[in-house]
């Protein structure tokens, strides 16, 4: 997409981007109100920086609501978010302001898959434990019943959001050994019989059969916090819980608990509620569950081009064009 300049058009971008995206923001010729600090732009500077703006560039830890629209005012064209995600973003507001609204997709696939499959094996074979162990004296000689935790080949895999990523996922861990895999989610998936030999599920049956369980969905009405103290209770003794989608899809205080009575067997998160979770939290504490702090998407590559989508984004809109990566 070749863009053509588009000249002091207000844009208001919530921080720095990656080294190449930002030099290509910054070559468009925008008038650019940018965020200039390692930190997430306070709430009253974004409420101030958007009034007039034309286009926004924002971020997953923005909150684009009705306040920020109101404060932007109606020559507001364009909200583009660094993600794929938009449950941050009040999509019935933007319709009501008519402000398209962009996002990310397809290009963080691959690093948020291979993220899921490395908090699978990381849950599921102690990783911290294991690295505790290490740093803190406490690995002694080699020991046949030390850390022993499970594999993949010939388990179940049930992926909670069978999109792009729930997919990604599936196919990398076909290759691991996973024997079935089931899903759950809005629809069922043309094609993934054929492909993943993928069956489509109940949510209670998915919960109750699979070993690995994989939360790959958006954050919408039907998902917040299914992943309930009741649900982890379905699960088996020995299943593996691994939730790269958002936090808001599980009951946190209910996993909690499950992973204290060992209702399962680990879980690992790239994702919490808040974000970031306090030090203090009680999942910190329990070595069946292992932390990341929301990188899933956290390679160069991804996050260069998440950058120079959001860009192009924002001159298609500012030019009266459609958007190249519209959230429709
Ligand atoms: C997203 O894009 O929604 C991820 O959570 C971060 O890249």
């Amino acid at each position: 997409f070749h863009s053509a300049p588009t000249v002091f058009q207000k844009v208001l971008v919530t921080r720095k981007l990656l080294k190449t995206s930002q030099h290509r923001l910054e070559q468009q010729g925008f008038d650019l109100v940018q965020w200039p600090h390692d930190s997430s732009m306070p709430r009253q500077d974004l409420l101030d920086g958007v009034k007039g703006a034309q286009g926004v560039i924002c971020m997953l830890s923005d909150k684009i609501d009705k306040e920020f629209f109101d404060a932007a005012g109606p020559q507001l064209k364009v909200v583009s978010t660094l993600s794929v995600g938009y449950d941050h973003i009040d999509l019935n507001q933007a319709r009501q302001k008519r402000v398209q609204v962009g996002y990310t997709p397809d290009v963080l696939t691959d690093a948020t898959a291979d993220l899921t499959v490395l908090l699978c094996l990381a849950a599921a074979r102690h990783m911290k434990s294991g690295i505790r162990a290490c740093e803190s004296g406490e690995w002694r000689e080699w020991r046949p019943d030390w850390l022993c935790g499970y594999q993949f080949k010939g388990k179940t895999l049930g992926v909670v959001g069978m999109g792009r990523i729930g997919q990604a996922v599936a196919h990398r861990l076909k290759s691991f050994g996973i024997e079935r895999i089931v899903y759950w989610g809005r629809t069922e998936k043309p094609g993934l019989k054929e492909t993943l030999n993928a069956d489509f599920t109940s949510f209670d049956q998915l919960v109750t059969e699979s070993d690995f369980v994989v939360a790959c969905c958006a954050l919408t009405d039907d998902t917040k916090q299914v992943f309930n103290y009741d649900v982890f209770k379905k699960m088996k003794k020995n299943a593996i819980f691994v939730n790269t989608a958002r936090g808001g899809v599980v009951d946190q205080d209910g996993l909690v608990r499950a992973l204290e009575e060992k209702l399962i067997a680990a879980a690992g998160l790239d994702v919490t509620t808040p974000e970031p979770l306090p030090t203090d939290h009680k999942l910190f504490k329990l070595d069946n569950c292992v932390i990341l702090p929301h990188i899933g998407s956290a390679t160069i590559e991804a996050r260069e081009t998440m950058g120079d989508m959001c860009v192009d984004n924002v001159v298609a809109a500012l030019n009266g064009k459609e958007l190249p990566f519209e959230l429709k």
